[in-house]
């Protein structure tokens, strides 16, 4: 008890040699507030940005859903024209598959259901690569040949890799039964057979 007393009384002697000190020290000498934000804000958001930034190449390594035999790599570069995306797709049924970029980096759901929607952050419509409107990962379809290999080659300009516009590292790649055919809510392409998450990859 006895101890916080004189400490009282301290506080009060400080503050008021505070105050004594304010009213001597004119405004001017008062540049605390532009300074410490000025010092606060951009560090943080420096740090962030550059980092992320710094990413310009990414990688989605395909796994099978269920009992498919779907594996495949889709690799993903940052250019000035948008994002390249190159995809190599094996273990598919011949023909079409649809093919996106999904909301969660997550294909844990043996359904692929983990993995969430279509990436959609403009609230858009979906639809095929080139119609008016489309979610900026729709990529249409992966056409697999009669050994069930796709390739497919893509410019992506809605997106980036870890940019401000509409990033898409860490979500995901979904490889779909049949045939994206643009039609609504997500072009009815049928049962998710593959699924990948979009990583950092090492720069080339
Ligand atoms: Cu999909
Ligand atoms: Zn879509």
């Amino acid at each position: 008890m006895r101890s916080f007393i004189p400490l009282g009384a301290t506080l009060a002697l400080s503050v008021s040699f505070l105050l004594a000190g304010c009213k001597t020290a004119p405004p001017p000498s008062e540049p605390p507030t532009p300074s410490s934000s000025a010092l606060a804000a951009p560090v943080a958001a420096d740090t962030g940005t550059s980092i992320l930034a710094s990413i310009t190449s990414a990688v989605a390594v395909i796994h099978p859903l269920g009992d498919s035999k779907v594996m495949g790599k889709v690799t993903f570069n940052q250019t000035a024209d948008g994002v390249v995306v190159v995809a190599d797709v094996m273990g598919l049924t011949p023909g079409k598959h649809g093919f996106h970029i999904h909301e969660y980096g997550d294909c844990s759901d043996p359904k692929g259901l983990s993995a969430g929607g279509h990436y959609n952050p403009e609230g858009e419509m979906h639809g095929l690569p080139g119609a008016m409107h489309h979610h900026p990962g729709d990529m249409g379809n992966l056409e697999a040949d009669d050994s069930g290999n796709a390739h497919l080659e893509i410019t992506l300009t809605g997106i980036t890799i870890a940019g401000d516009k509409d990033p898409i590292l860490g979500r995901s790649i979904i490889v779909h039964a049949k045939e994206d055919d643009g039609s609504q809510p997500v072009g009815n392409a049928g049962a998710r057979i593959g699924c990948g998450v979009i990583g950092v990859a090492k720069a080339k």
